[in-house]
């Protein structure tokens, strides 16, 4: 009997759907800066955070935190992931990340602008896991 009513919170919790609408973020690229917006119901006033999900990663990448859903939009730096398709965007709540609040479209991210050019932290000698970041593919 206990558990049927914890089901039946659950059942009514996921019911109360919020109105998130999240926009495909522009032009992401791997470990850069870019812009998400999102429209939402004046009612709903809960923090929310951002994960960056894919169907092959086993978890999400929290890109930000106890986000105000009145800013409606936000800068994030994206994680360094591989390029491609098929990424989407979680609002979830800040303490419980499978209570989804709205998810985006999926879009896809691009490799990371100049690698090559860039002098950033490349250790000579001892680094043992170069990113392969030539594996993308255009488009
Ligand atoms: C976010 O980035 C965009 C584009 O670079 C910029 O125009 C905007 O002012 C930034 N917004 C904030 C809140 O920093
Ligand atoms: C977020 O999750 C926590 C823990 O499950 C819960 O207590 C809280 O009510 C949830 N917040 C909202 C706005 O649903």
């Amino acid at each position: 009997m206990f558990s049927a009513l914890k089901l039946w919170v659950v059942m009514l919790v996921v019911s109360v759907a919020f109105a998130v609408d999240i926009q495909v973020p522009e032009t992401p690229a791997s470990g850069g800066m870019t812009t998400i917006t999102w429209t939402t119901d004046p009612s709903f006033t809960q923090p929310f955070s951002i994960e960056l999900v894919h169907p092959d990663f086993n978890n999400a990448f929290a890109i930000a935190n106890n986000v105000k859903a009145s800013l409606g939009t936000l800068n994030v730096s994206l994680p360094t992931v591989a390029p491609g398709d098929g990424y989407t965007l979680e609002f979830v709540n800040i303490t419980n990340i499978n209570q989804k609040y709205g998810t985006s479209p999926s879009f896809s991210i691009a490799a990371a602008p100049s690698t090559t050019a860039s002098s950033t932290a490349t250790s000579p000698g001892t680094s043992g896991t170069a990113p392969s970041v030539s594996a993308a593919s255009a488009e």
